[in-house]
C-alpha cells in the first residue's frame, strides 16, 4: 500500500490536476466547436481515460487517513473507496461516447451524414460525464495548496484565477451552445465571442453588444448575471484580502507596529525611549521577521515543542563549548526550557547585587560584565553563558551585565538549572569550575 504522502502519489496528483484541467477545458470546447475526435485529439482522449482508470487502481492501493489514523488494510481502504468516490471516478473513466460512436463502426466525421444532428450531439454530450472529475479537482487543488510550494497567498490567487477562467470558459461555451452567437463565421470566432460575452456579463461590465434573443438565452443570461454578481463580490473581497496578506509576516508585523505606535503616543512615552522601542521591534523584524518563538512553541504539544525547540536552538547549543559532548538528554532538557529574550544596545540585563533568578546563554551578540564600581571585568559573546554564579552559590549577582549590541539571549530559570545540575553531575562539575574561577576573578578585582 502507498503512503498518502509518498512522492509517487504527489507526482500522480499533479498529473491528475493537469489531465482533469485538460478534460474540463476540452470537453465543452469540442461540444460547441463540433470538431471530431481524430488524430492527436483521439490519442489525448485515450490518455485522459487511461490516467483516470489508473487513478482508480492507485486509489485502491493508497492508505487513507481515518479520524487522523493511517489505515493501510487493503479491504478497509477498498470498502471506503467503493462507498465514497469510486462511482464518480468510474463514470469519468468510461469513454461512453467513444464506445457508442465507434460501435456504430463509422469514423466520427461521417456520422453527421448517417444520424440526426440531435442524436450526434447527444452522443457527444456523454463526454460531459467526464466533468464529474471536477469534484475531485477541487479536492486535489486544495491538497496542492497545503504543500509548501509557493507563498500560500500567491497559491490561492493562482487557484482563484484558475477557477474564474474555467467558469468563464464554461459559461462562454454554454452561451455558444444555446446559439448566443448565431452569426459567427466559424467555430473559433463563435467560441471567442462566447467567452467575451461570458466575461463581460460575469464581471458586470455588460457592454450589451451581444444580447439574448430567445427565451432560453434570456434565462441563461439572467442566471449568468446572478452568478456573476456573487462571483464579482467574492473576487473583490478575496483578492483585496489576499494581496494585503501575500506577506503574512509583514502584515502581522505592520499591525503590531501600529498598535505599539498608538500606545506610545497615548501614554506620552519620552521620545528617546520611543526610539529604543522602535529599534527593538526593527531588530525583531530583521532577525526573526517579528515572530515570537516563545508563544509559537507554547501552542504546540510537548512532543512537538521538543523537536521544534531542538531544531530552532541547535545552532546555539552546538556553539556552546560547555555543552560539547554533553549527553543528548541534557541537551534536550536545556532546549525545552530556554526562553528567548532580546536586548538592545545599552540595555542592562541585571545589576550588581540583584537576586539571581535565571542564568543566560548568548546565542548572538556581545555583553559586558561590569564590577561593583562599573569597572570592566569581561566581555562575553556568542556561545558563552553568564548569571550562573548567583544560582550556584545562592548569592546576589556579583557583577552588572550590559548588552553592547543587539543580543539574542536564552534564559534558563533557577529551578530547571538546579534540577539539571542534580541530574547531570559531570555537567554540574564543569559549570561549578567555571563559576569558581569567575568568582575568584571578581574577588581579586575588588
Ligand atoms: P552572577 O553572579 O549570577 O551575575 C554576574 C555574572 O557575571 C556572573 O554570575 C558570571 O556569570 C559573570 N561573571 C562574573 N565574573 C566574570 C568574569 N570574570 N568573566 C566572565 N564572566 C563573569
Amino acid at each position: 500500500m502507498l503512503h498518502p504522502s509518498h512522492s509517487f502519489k504527489q507526482t500522480w496528483e499533479l498529473i491528475l490536476i493537469l489531465v482533469t484541467t485538460y478534460a474540463s477545458v476540452e470537453v465543452p470546447l469540442r461540444l460547441v466547436m463540433g470538431y471530431p475526435a481524430e488524430g492527436w485529439i483521439l490519442y489525448v482522449d485515450f490518455l485522459v481515460i487511461t490516467v483516470f482508470a489508473v487513478d482508480i487502481i492507485v486509489n485502491f492501493r493508497t492508505a487513507i487517513l481515518v479520524d487522523g489514523r493511517l489505515v493501510s488494510d487493503p479491504r478497509t481502504v477498498a470498502l471506503k473507496y467503493l462507498r465514497g468516490w469510486f462511482l464518480i471516478d468510474f463514470l469519468a473513466a468510461v469513454p461512453f461516447d467513444l464506445i457508442l460512436i465507434h460501435s456504430i463502426g463509422q469514423p466520427e466525421a461521417d456520422l453527421a451524414r448517417l444520424i440526426s444532428p440531435t442524436l450526434l450531439r447527444a452522443l457527444r454530450m456523454l463526454r460531459l460525464i467526464r466533468l464529474l472529475r471536477l469534484v475531485r479537482l477541487a479536492q486535489l487543488l486544495h491538497r496542492l495548496g497545503h504543500r509548501d510550494l509557493l507563498n500560500p497567498a500567491i497559491m490561492r490567487l493562482i487557484f482563484f484565477g484558475f477557477w474564474v477562467s474555467l467558469i468563464g470558459h464554461w459559461v462562454g461555451c454554454g452561451w455558444v451552445a444555446i446559439g448566443g452567437v448565431p452569426d459567427a463565421p466559424d467555430g473559433l470566432t463563435a467560441y471567442v465571442r462566447g467567452i467575451y460575452w461570458a466575461f463581460t456579463t460575469l464581471t458586470t461590465v455588460g457592454y450589451g453588444d451581444i444580447t439574448p434573443h430567445t427565451i432560453h438565452q434570456t434565462v441563461y443570461a439572467i442566471i449568468t448575471m446572478i452568478v456573476g454578481a456573487g462571483m464579482y463580490g467574492y473576487i473583490i473581497g478575496n483578492v483585496a484580502h489576499l494581496l494585503a496578506n501575500i506577506d503574512v509576516a509583514k502584515a502581522h508585523f505592520r499591525q503590531k507596529m501600529e498598535n505599539v505606535n498608538a500606545f506610545l503616543r497615548y501614554r506620552h512615552i519620552p521620545g528617546e525611549l520611543q526610539e529604543r522601542i522602535r529599534n527593538y521591534y526593527n531588530y525583531l523584524w530583521e532577525s526573526r521577521l517579528g515572530y515570537d518563538e516563545f508563544s509559537f512553541l507554547k501552542d504546540l504539544p510537548r512532543s512537538l515543542q521538543m523537536e521544534v525547540a531542538l531544531s530552532l536552538n541547535k545552532d546555539i547549543l552546538e556553539r556552546m563549548p560547555i555543552l560539547k559532548g554533553a549527553p543528548p538528554g541534557l541537551v534536550r532538557e536545556i532546549v525545552l526550557n530556554l526562553t528567548p529574550q532580546v536586548f538592545t544596545p545599552g540595555d542592562t540585563i541585571f545589576h550588581y547585587g540583584d537576586p539571581g533568578r535565571e542564568m543566560y546563554m548568548i546565542s548572538q551578540g556581545t555583553v559586558e560584565v561590569l564590577g561593583k564600581s562599573r569597572e570592566h571585568i569581561a566581555t562575553l559573546a556568542d556561545g558563552q553563558f553568564f548569571g550562573e554564579v548567583a544560582l550556584l552559590f545562592h548569592a546576589p549577582r556579583n557583577a552588572t551585565v550590559k548588552a553592547i549590541d543587539y543580543c539574542d539571549i536564552y534564559s534558563l530559570d533557577r529551578q530547571t538549572f538546579e534540577e539539571i545540575l542534580n541530574r547531570y553531575p559531570q555537567f554540574a562539575e564543569s559549570v561549578r569550575e567555571m563559576a569558581e574561577s569567575r568568582k575568584g576573578q571578581v574577588r581579586s578585582a575588588d
